[in-house]
């Protein structure tokens, strides 16, 4: 139970509720960007990792991970954009995180700090004057949020958008703004970007105290906080914070990304890169503070560079051995550099030894998550790119971990870098599921079949292990369906990296093997794809290109009277018969696609979210849209309204063997005002909340949801950036 959901307003009225027990749908490698990873200095073994998009997860001895925030639910769902994340190293059970998605209008609500004082198990929130950007450029610059470490109800964090620097006193219950605390940052990525994105400051990127520092009246004396700001990007104060000053002497030009103390040599070490991160960098520099001769020296491991610098890692055991990574070195691979003498010198974990032969200093081990080689644009890239987090075990120097844009990797024998120049990297993201999961199905008698961001999607033959191989041809697939009476037959659309390819594609194999649908040009793109229920006529309804139909994999033409942007799907028993939703009406038709005729709105709705089809029944069709949830049984002629839902979004039919209707429905509505995850048995008479407190799904809009024909119960609830989970009763 977390704290947040004490008070629960769907305890009230789902008294007959059904339990539900929810896990991930393994795939056992991340799947997305893990900009921050931080040891607890103090005990060993505890560590925490923070997603962009997908929360916050805690470390465990057998390498794998536990997700702390799967609290996040509708009206709280910016909580899983972590932007910090600080562990008290006087107390190991204290965690405080940053939480909130952007700072521009995309998420309405301010940020929070949220603390804990059980290692993640229960939460208490304070909600901060401003907004906070866990997926916001520069996310990976940190850490933002820092405990000091003699005196560890004071904490800082560092703010975005101009908001400064903030400090409690009171361990993290109560926030104010250091108003002395000189540069709030001025570094926006891309001024002229009118969304706000791009062209907001990104404020203040980390704060490190000096813990080799006297105290004052208890609370540690020498502070540095860093800005992104090219110009003016370390500041200090050795007075507890009462007074700040540009740190004398510093390096210009570049934004730093990390500052590191290393205590015992009493020396402060930063990465710095030109871009803010997390995809740019053509420039950096590393640089070593000694703080008591207060002298810079550039350490720069790299000749010439044309990356930045990001991930910067501290033996606490062994002075002066420290480790950096390029930020993006997209051809061939991320570079991760080690120096035992206080960065005089470095290795590389891979060099070229005659161009373009390469040695290796390292194996890789993806028995974790085997479908990493085959992520679409890897390419060369085996380490990985985006590295902003690089960490050495405080307690052990031969565990490390790095978070990329993909996944956590890291080993347990990194001494051997200094030995043999050899180590053993794994992936180690064991537990992390962040994928962005754009649709889902569960064709009967065959396996769930993802369409994801970033990734392709897969077919999950196991929801238990990890599979094979990401599907092939889309580095992010939108929509996949299938056949209603032909089941292996899928349709997928997608995107290449490069956009310059067909972007959708078939398979007659239940998703083992796909091939491009040659009716599509390269400029169709985009929206959701159905397949009529015999498998031989796509609907495509583009983002760009309107609706469009194809039979036989020939070209791809316009519809009539259906309009661009409809919600659309097929019958899944007569394959003459297509649905279509838009702007409140709903539209059908008895042709195979060529021409779609509405008979008008559903109710007062202005928006059609979401058609479901009856898996056996021709012609029986429902409708999800802003005023709720509507049914036909005869092709679309004339609907009911179910009682109950006043707004509905994804939703599916999934096998029941205790009504009459043979189907249950489960779907992201809203019941009595509460927007969640409602199962309804008796064919929509009644609802019962099967989100709960622990398991909140983030934005109910965007996640899809599939239910299986064969197993009664299982249901599948994709989420924005915490993977597939499943649910059984
Ligand atoms: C979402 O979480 C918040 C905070 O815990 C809670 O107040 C609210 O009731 C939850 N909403 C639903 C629909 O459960
Ligand atoms: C916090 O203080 C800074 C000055 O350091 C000021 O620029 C900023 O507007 C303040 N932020 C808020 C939210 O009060
Ligand atoms: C503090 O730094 C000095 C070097 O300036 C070092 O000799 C000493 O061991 C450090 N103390 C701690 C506790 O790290
Ligand atoms: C990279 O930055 C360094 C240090 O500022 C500068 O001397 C060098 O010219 C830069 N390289 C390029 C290619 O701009
Ligand atoms: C390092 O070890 C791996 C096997 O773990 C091997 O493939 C690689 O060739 C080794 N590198 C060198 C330079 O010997
Ligand atoms: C320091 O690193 C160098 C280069 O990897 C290595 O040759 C040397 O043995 C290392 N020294 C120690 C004490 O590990
Ligand atoms: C399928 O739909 C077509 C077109 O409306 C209709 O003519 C036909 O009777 C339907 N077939 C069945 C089996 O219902």
């Amino acid at each position: 139970m977390h704290l947040f959901s004490v008070v629960s307003a769907a305890v009230a009225f789902s008294a007959l509720a059904d339990a539900y027990t929810w896990k991930n749908v393994k795939t056992g490698g991340g799947g997305g960007f893990t900009p921050g990873i931080v040891f607890n200095t103090g005990t060993k073994g505890v560590a925490y990792a923070r997603t962009d998009i997908g929360g916050l997860y805690k470390l465990n001895s057998d390498d794998s991970w536990t997700p702390l925030t799967d609290f996040a639910n509708s009206s709280t769902w910016n909580n899983w954009g972590i932007d910090a994340v600080a562990t008290d190293a006087l107390k190991p059970q204290t965690v405080y995180a940053a939480v909130g998605m952007y700072t521009n209008s995309w998420d309405p609500s301010n940020g929070a700090i949220i603390r804990s004082n059980d290692a993640g198990t229960t939460w208490s929130k304070t909600q901060l004057p401003f907004k906070v950007g866990g997926n916001m450029p520069g996310r990976g610059m940190g850490e933002r949020l820092a405990i000091d470490p003699k005196l560890s109800s004071t904490l800082y964090f560092g703010a975005r958008s101009g908001h400064g620097l903030w400090k409690s006193t009171d361990s993290g219950v109560t926030w104010s703004n250091v108003t002395k605390f000189p540069n709030v940052g001025n570094y926006v990525a891309d001024a002229t970007d009118s969304t706000g994105y791009n062209s907001d400051n990104q404020g203040i990127a980390w704060v490190t105290f000096d813990s080799n520092s006297s105290t004052t009246a208890g609370a540690t004396s020498t502070i540095f906080v860093g800005v992104a700001d090219t110009a003016n990007s370390v500041y200090v104060s050795k007075d507890a914070g009462s007074s700040w000053s540009r740190l004398a002497g510093q390096p210009t030009g570049f934004l730093p990304h990390k500052g590191k103390l290393s205590p015992k040599e009493h020396a402060l070490y930063i990465s710095y890169s030109d871009g803010s991160g997390p995809y740019d960098g053509t420039n950096g520099s590393v640089w070593r503070y000694d703080i008591t001769a207060s002298t810079w020296k550039d350490i720069s491991p790299g000749v010439d560079p044309y990356y930045g610098y990001g991930g910067l890692a501290v033996d606490l055991q062994k002075p002066g051995t420290i480790m950096v990574a390029t930020l993006n070195s997209w051809y061939p691979d991320a570079i991760i550099w080690r120096s035992n003498n206080s960065g005089a010198s470095w290795t590389p974990i891979w060099e070229y030894t005659s161009y373009p032969n390469e040695n290796f200093y390292y194996g890789m081990s993806n028995t974790n998550a085997p479908w990493i080689p085959t992520v679409h644009d890897i390419n060369t890239k085996t380490i990985g790119w985006m590295i902003e987090s690089l960490e050495i075990d405080p307690f052990d120097s031969n565990h490390w971990l790095y978070g990329t844009g993909l996944s956590v990797y890291g080993g347990h024998d990194l001494l051997n870098w200094d030995t043999k120049h050899n180590v053993s990297i794994s992936v180690l993201a064991n537990g992390i599921e962040e994928t962005s999961v754009q649709a889902l199905i569960a064709p009967p008698g065959q396996s769930l079949v993802s369409a994801m961001g970033d990734i392709g999607g897969f077919v999950h033959s196991s929801l238990t292990a990890p599979p094979a191989a990401e599907l092939p041809l889309f580095t992010t697939s939108t929509s996949v369906d299938y056949a209603g009476q032909v089941p292996k037959t899928l349709v997928r659309t997608g995107s290449a990296s490069d956009g310059s390819a067909i972007q959708i594609a078939l398979s007659n194999d239940a998703g083992a093997t796909w091939n491009l649908d040659y009716g599509a040009s390269t400029s169709q793109y985009g929206g959701n794809a159905v397949l009529n229920a015999g498998g031989d006529t796509v609907l495509w309804s583009t983002s760009a290109n309107g609706v469009l139909v194809s039979q036989y994999t020939s070209s791809f033409s316009a519809v009539s009277g259906l309009p661009s942007g409809a919600a659309v799907a097929s019958d899944k028993v007569n394959s003459t018969v297509f649905y279509g939703g838009s702007a409140g009406s709903f539209y059908v038709s008895r042709d195979t696609g060529k021409t779609f005729t509405s008979f008008g709105k559903l109710g007062s709705s202005s928006a059609v979210n979401k058609i479901v089809v009856n898996p056996t029944v021709a012609g029986d069709v429902w409708a999800s849209t802003d005023t709720g949830l509507f049914h036909s049984t005869n092709y679309g002629g004339s609907f009911s309204k179910i009682a109950g839902p006043t707004v509905g979004y994804a939703f599916a039919l999934g096998k029941s063997s205790s009504n009459t209707y043979k189907y249950n429905i489960f779907g992201f509505f809203t019941v009595n005002g509460v927007e969640a995850l409602f199962e309804s048995k008796d064919v929509g008479s009644t609802w019962t909340e099967i989100s709960d407190s622990a398991h909140g799904f983030g934005s109910a809009s965007s996640n899809p949801v599939t239910a299986s024909l064969d197993t009664e119960g299982l249901v599948f609830v994709g989420t924005n950036g915490r993977g597939v989970f499943y649910g059984t009763p």
